[in-house]
């Protein structure tokens, strides 16, 4: 018999006054993407289902209120989306901002400098200067003479990664990678505000239901979930190392 007929619906919209058709159900930040224009994101990457979590790729869309996220929000049919704006620049600003300043200043010191996403996206939106006052310093046991009430060891207990919750911008990567790339449910987001992190449910991640495959790691923009073998190495070419305690394919899953 003859095949059956497949439609691939499209829709053309423009994107900073350039046309871009993309098959419907594509992202406005995939439409983007296809025209070279690259939105600041945090949260979103190509291997994870977008929730839409950080707030950084916000976009306007003309005859729309609002700045919706655009790794969330479907490209449609007639669409006039604009990534670059006045308005966009300083809520972006703004948002890593927020970040930034619930954020240990350890740049130079830390694993992860030069592949961060965090640096990366401060630099991307032009972030020179933190207007509040920095956040508790979760990596001292003591301030001031004072038990520090905001300390949060870090976890080192799992062989192959570290996981540092002061680093956390609670972006749920890892969490959906767990789930949609593991297919292990291990982690979770807990608590709200300045105080959300990612959290295992156990005492520490070796007696957690953490398989240590390493999709966290991967997906992780900062420090937080850290291989330990970087640490000790640093991260030359970004080397991939396969930490699954099940497997020696050597999965190569990543972050972007
Ligand atoms: Fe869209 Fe984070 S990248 S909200």
């Amino acid at each position: 018999g003859t095949p059956a007929r497949t439609s691939a619906a499209t829709v053309t919209l423009t994107v900073d006054g350039q046309p871009v058709t993309v098959p419907a159900g594509t992202s406005v930040m995939r439409a983007a993407a296809e025209l070279g224009i690259d939105i600041p994101k945090l949260c979103a990457t190509d291997s994870v289902e977008p929730i839409g979590s950080c707030r950084l790729c916000m976009v306007e869309i003309e005859g729309r209120r609002g700045t919706p996220a655009s790794c969330t929000t479907p490209a449609e049919d007639g669409m006039q989306v604009h990534t670059q704006t006045d308005q966009l620049a300083k809520l972006r600003r703004g948002v890593m901002e927020l970040y930034i300043s619930d954020h240990p200043l350890d740049c130079l010191t830390c694993a992860a400098n030069g592949d961060c996403r965090l640096q990366d996206m401060a630099g991307a939106v032009g972030l020179r200067d933190v207007r509040y006052a920095p956040g508790a310093n979760h990596h001292q046991p003591r301030q001031n003479g004072e038990a520090n009430p905001r300390y949060i060891p870090q976890d080192e207990t799992n062989p192959y990664f570290t996981y540092d919750p002061a680093k956390c911008i609670a972006c749920y990567r890892c969490v959906r990678a767990c789930e949609e790339v593991q297919g292990t449910f291990a982690l979770t987001l807990e608590r709200r505000g300045f105080e959300a992190r990612i959290s295992t449910g156990a005492a520490d991640f070796l007696s957690s239901d953490c398989v240590s495959c390493g999709a966290c790691v991967q997906a992780c923009p900062t420090a937080t979930l850290q291989e330990k073998a970087v640490i000790d190495q640093g991260t030359p070419d970004r080397a991939v190392l396969t930490t699954c305690a099940y497997c020696g394919v050597g999965c190569t899953f990543r972050a972007e």
